[in-house]
């Protein structure tokens, strides 16, 4: 079946929950590409190449000139935020980047103000502001926020959206009742239901205005059936959850290769330090516990102790995230890794990762923007699985385990794009010893 994709015309508008650290980077970013400022690194659709057809052909196009993409000119940017701060303000506080290049991208950033958000402390109990809206019911915010979505876009003159989560983690809330079907879930955005957090009422707002969502932190969202089944119904992307950045990247490179090696591993230490606001939100319990509970699926899923008991069966994951005003945006990761080989033999490996998380995030929210985009524009709908190389927790259909090592995830991406365009899938398990593959 040859795909059709329609062409990425007119303005795409990107939008934004969260103007705090992440989103001011990537907007920043975004505008100093365009400008000739500076280069996209780290961003797959704008960096990344793809081989296309067989090895000795040598076509290795740049992803944004395989797959049609929209354009980074024509990108505008909106969000919301509990804080007033437009986004050069956001960013000056935010301390990410060098005030000199700020400086140079005021005037473009400046024009970028929060719409009111949507939000409630019981949520995210380390913030307050007074950028919030207010309504009697959470049906009455999605309505308000569906609003917000069809005010920006007649504005700003987009012929596409697309809502990137880039906000607070929320507390840890489990899947209940009111989140298996559509119905259920409507039902208690009226009732107020205390099982429905804001991050949800923002996926209900843009699913239902046919924008496709991508959820940044390790939220719920849209991870769970009412909105997969709104996604479909409304024929929508969706993906997620919490970008991969940091010390899980660093997991889900090097676990691979151990157990690619078959090195067992009986202890893997992570402990982190960071300053910035992200680190005070998760030094309430609360909010913590959502991220542990994203950061500790990814080994469990690539080492399979279930398959290689005696190799991957008593290992011990511990993960700290220590708030430290003083580092700001610069984390700073250590991990220790006991691992075994030969005979049972012990050795250990340290990583020292000195990074900078919102660097790391912000090229995964261009990613993010124009993948989901190109999905939509392809007729692609519900859970894009096949974006979860840019993910910490990918969402996968009920009843299958998502994929975490980073090398199969990639190799996923890339078939897709290369299925979207007609090309020949590679696996890397072809007959090349018969064949010239
Ligand atoms: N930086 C990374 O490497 C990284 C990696 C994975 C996930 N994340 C997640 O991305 C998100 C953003 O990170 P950050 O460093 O930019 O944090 P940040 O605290 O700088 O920014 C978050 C912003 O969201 C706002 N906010 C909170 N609740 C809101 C709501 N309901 N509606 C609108 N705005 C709201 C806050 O006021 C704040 O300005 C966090 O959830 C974080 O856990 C970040």
């Amino acid at each position: 079946m040859k795909i059709e994709i329609e062409k990425p015309e007119g303005k795409l508008g990107i939008l934004l929950p969260g103007i705090g650290a992440v989103a001011t980077t990537f907007i920043a970013g975004v505008l100093a590409v365009r400008k000739g400022l500076s280069t996209p690194i780290g961003s797959y659709t704008q960096m990344g190449h793809i081989r296309v057809g067989k090895r000795t052909e040598g076509k290795n196009p740049r992803i944004n000139e395989f797959v049609p993409l929209a354009n980074l000119n024509d990108i505008v940017f909106g969000g919301w935020d509990i804080f007033k701060d437009n986004a050069y303000e956001a960013a000056m506080k935010a301390g990410v980047l060098d005030k000199q290049l700020l400086t140079e991208l005021k005037a473009e950033m400046s024009a970028i103000t929060p719409m009111k958000a949507v939000f409630d402390r019981n949520y995210v109990h380390n913030l307050s502001g007074v950028n919030v809206k207010k309504a009697d019911s959470k049906m009455d915010l999605a309505v308000a926020l569906m609003k917000d979505i069809s005010d920006f876009k007649a504005k700003n003159n987009c012929s596409r959206l697309v809502m990137v989560w880039c906000a607070s983690t929320e507390v840890y809330i489990e899947e209940s009742k009111v989140h298996q079907s559509l119905d259920a879930f409507e039902d208690a955005l009226l009732d107020n239901n205390p099982a429905i957090a804001p991050s949800m009422i923002y996926a209900y707002a843009a699913i239902k205005s046919g924008v496709p969502f991508a959820n940044g932190a390790p939220n719920l969202s849209c991870d769970f059936p009412a909105m997969t089944e709104l996604a479909k119904k409304m024929e929508v992307p969706i993906c997620g959850k919490d970008f991969k950045t940091g010390q899980t990247l660093m997991k889900t490179i090097v676990a691979p290769g151990l157990k690619a090696r078959n090195l067992g591993v009986e202890g893997w230490f992570s402990t982190n330090i960071l300053g910035n606001r992200d680190g005070e939100v998760l030094d309430d319990p609360e909010s913590f516990k959502t991220k542990e509970v994203s950061k500790l699926g990814s080994l469990q899923n690539i080492f399979e102790p279930e398959i290689n008991p005696d190799l991957y069966n008593d290992l011990y994951h511990k993960i700290r995230i220590n708030y430290y005003p003083p580092r700001g945006d610069n984390k700073e990761s250590w991990d220790n890794i006991d691992i075994f080989g030969w005979l049972g033999y012990k050795m250990q490996i340290k990583i020292n990762f000195l990074c900078r998380d919102s660097i790391l995030a912000a090229p995964i929210v261009l990613d993010l923007a124009l993948l989901l985009d190109l999905a939509k524009r392809s007729g692609m709908s519900g859970i894009q699985e096949w974006m979860s190389f840019f993910f910490k927790t990918p969402q996968a259909a009920e009843g299958l385990k998502p994929i975490h090592d980073l090398f199969r995830q990639l190799m996923k991406l890339e078939n897709t794009l290369r299925h979207l365009k007609n090309e020949d899938l590679i696996t890397h398990l072809g007959l090349d010893y018969y064949e010239d593959k």
